[in-house]
C-alpha cells in the first residue's frame, strides 16, 4: 500500500531510496542493487548526474549508437544516435550508405526566428492600448538591454515586439508577440527571461498612464514555424535500385504512393512522421536538445494546413526522383546540457562541433533518412525482416543464454525468418528441450 510523504526532497539520495524500497518493493535488497548497479563509479560524474534533476535515485540509461557515412552538402559526418529501438541506427547506417552512392543529401536552413508571448487581459479600449505600445515599445527593449546584451554580441537579440488583438477568440486577451534570433543557443531562457522583463515593463507603464493590464504568463512558444530547415535527396530514377530484384521505376513510383498515402491519411501520416522522429529524436537527444520541445513543435508544423499530414514529399520529374522535408526545429549547440553533459559534449565534437544551424541540417537529415528506410522497407520486403533482425537479440538476452548459444542463434537465424516464437522454438531445440 502506497503513501504520501513530505520533505522527501530534502532526503539524502540514500534515504530516498530507503523510503521507496521500503514502500513499493517486497525484494527490497534487489530493487536497491538495481538502482545501484546504474551508479557512476565516477563520483563527480555521477555527482552531475544527481543534479541535473530533482530526486535522482540512479540513471537511466539509453545505447549512444553512431551512423557513419552521412554526406550532407558534401561534408562527411558520423551521426550520435541515443535510442533504444533496435532497427533505428541500422536503418540510418543503411541509408546514408545509399544516398552516399548518390550524391548525398542537400540541406539549407530556410529561417532562423524563435517566438514568445506575454499573454495578457485588459478590459479597457484597444486604441488606448495601441498608443501605450507605440509610445513603449523603446522602453521596452531598452529595459530588457542587461539581458540582450551578450546574446547581440553573438549575432542574436529581439527582432520585434507586437501587439496582438486576441479579443474576437477571447474576451479582453491580447499579447505582447516577440520574435527573436538566438544564434548558438537554443534560447529557451534568454526568450523566458526577456518576456518576463517585458511583462514587468508594459504592467508598470500601463499602470502609470491607468490602463488596467493582468498579466496572465510570460513563455516562449515551441511553435516554430520560422525556424525552419530544407534537406533532400535526388538521383534519377533508374539509380534508385541497388538490388537486382528492385526495379526502379516501380520502386520509385511505390514510394511516391506511400507518401500520397501519408499526405492524405492521418492515421498512416502519425506513423509515418514517428518513423522521422525515431532519426531526429535520437540525434536531439544525443547532442542534448529537447526533444519534448522539438516534438510537439514538429507534429504542430505537421498539422498546419488543418490536417494533420506528411512531414516529406516526393517526386519523379523529368526521369528524376526528388524525397524532401521542411521541418521547424528549435536546436543549440550552446548552453543547456552541451557543456555540462559529457557524452554531449563528445557527440557534438563528433559533428566537428556545429553551429546551430549546421546541426539544424544533421538532425534533419537524420529524419529524412530514417524516413527513407521505413518506406523503402515497407513497400519492398515489409518492416519485420529487418526490424525482427535487429531485434533477434533483445529476444535472446531474455533467455539468458551463454555466448555460444547466443553465436549458434544468429548464425542460425541469418537464414531463417525471425519470429519470437521461432526463436522460443530454436532454443528449445538447441538446449534438447522437446515442445509439446
Ligand atoms: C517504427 O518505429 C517506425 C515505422 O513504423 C515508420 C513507418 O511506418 O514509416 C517503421
Amino acid at each position: 500500500m502506497s503513501k504520501s510523504v513530505s520533505g522527501f526532497s530534502k532526503l539524502s539520495k540514500s534515504k530516498k531510496i530507503d523510503w521507496i524500497v521500503d514502500t513499493y518493493f517486497t525484494n527490497k535488497e534487489d530493487a536497491k542493487k538495481i538502482l545501484k548497479q546504474y551508479w557512476n563509479s565516477n563520483e563527480s560524474l555521477q555527482q552531475l548526474h544527481d543534479e541535473f534533476i530533482e530526486n535522482t535515485i540512479s540513471n537511466y540509461y539509453l545505447p549512444l549508437g553512431v551512423a557513419p557515412n552521412f554526406l550532407i552538402n558534401n561534408k562527411l559526418y558520423t551521426i550520435p544516435m541515443a535510442i533504444e529501438e533496435s532497427s533505428v541506427v541500422a536503418a540510418a547506417s543503411k541509408a546514408a550508405k545509399f544516398w552516399l552512392d548518390r550524391g548525398g543529401f542537400k540541406s539549407q536552413v530556410v529561417s532562423t526566428q524563435k517566438i514568445g508571448q506575454v499573454h495578457f487581459i485588459c478590459l479597457d479600449d484597444f486604441h488606448k492600448l495601441e498608443d501605450l505600445f507605440s509610445n513603449i515599445k523603446p522602453i521596452l527593449v531598452a529595459q530588457a538591454k542587461p539581458i540582450t546584451k551578450n546574446m547581440e554580441k553573438r549575432g542574436g537579440g529581439i527582432l520585434n515586439i507586437e501587439l496582438k488583438d486576441k479579443t474576437k477568440d477571447l474576451k479582453g486577451y491580447y499579447q505582447l508577440h516577440a520574435t527573436f534570433e538566438t544564434a548558438d543557443a537554443m534560447g529557451a531562457n534568454f526568450i523566458n527571461s526577456c518576456l518576463e522583463q517585458f511583462a514587468k515593463t508594459f504592467k508598470s507603464e500601463a499602470d502609470k498612464v491607468g490602463i488596467d493590464v493582468e498579466i496572465v504568463m510570460s513563455i516562449l512558444s515551441n511553435y516554430v514555424p520560422n525556424c525552419l530547415v530544407r534537406v533532400e535527396v535526388n538521383c534519377p530514377v533508374k539509380d534508385l535500385s541497388d538490388n537486382k530484384n528492385i526495379d526502379p521505376e516501380a520502386f520509385a513510383k511505390k514510394f511516391i504512393q506511400a507518401i500520397k498515402i501519408a499526405e492524405i491519411e492521418t492515421y498512416r501520416a502519425v506513423t509515418h512522421n514517428k518513423g522521422i522522429m525515431n532519426g531526429i529524436d535520437a540525434v536531439v537527444l544525443a547532442t542534448g536538445n529537447d526533444f519534448r520541445a522539438v516534438e510537439a513543435g514538429v507534429h504542430a508544423y505537421a498539422s498546419r494546413n488543418g490536417k494533420y499530414s506528411s512531414l516529406t514529399h516526393a517526386e519523379i520529374n523529368n526521369g528524376f526522383f526528388k524525397f524532401w522535408m521542411e521541418i521547424p526545429l528549435a536546436l543549440g549547440t550552446v548552453g543547456g546540457l552541451t557543456n555540462l553533459h559529457p557524452l554531449v559534449k563528445l557527440s557534438l565534437q563528433l559533428l566537428d562541433n556545429p553551429s546551430a544551424k549546421e546541426l539544424m541540417q544533421i538532425v534533419a537529415v537524420a529524419g529524412l533518412a530514417q524516413n527513407f528506410a521505413a518506406l523503402r522497407s515497407l513497400t519492398t520486403t515489409g518492416i519485420q525482416e529487418g526490424h525482427m533482425k535487429m531485434h533477434l537479440m533483445n529476444i535472446l538476452n531474455q533467455h539468458n543464454l551463454n555466448e555460444d548459444e547466443k553465436s549458434a542463434l544468429v548464425t542460425h537465424f541469418k537464414t531463417n525468418i525471425v519470429t519470437h516464437a521461432a526463436v522460443v522454438e530454436a532454443i528449445d531445440t538447441l538446449r534438447g528441450i522437446k515442445s509439446e
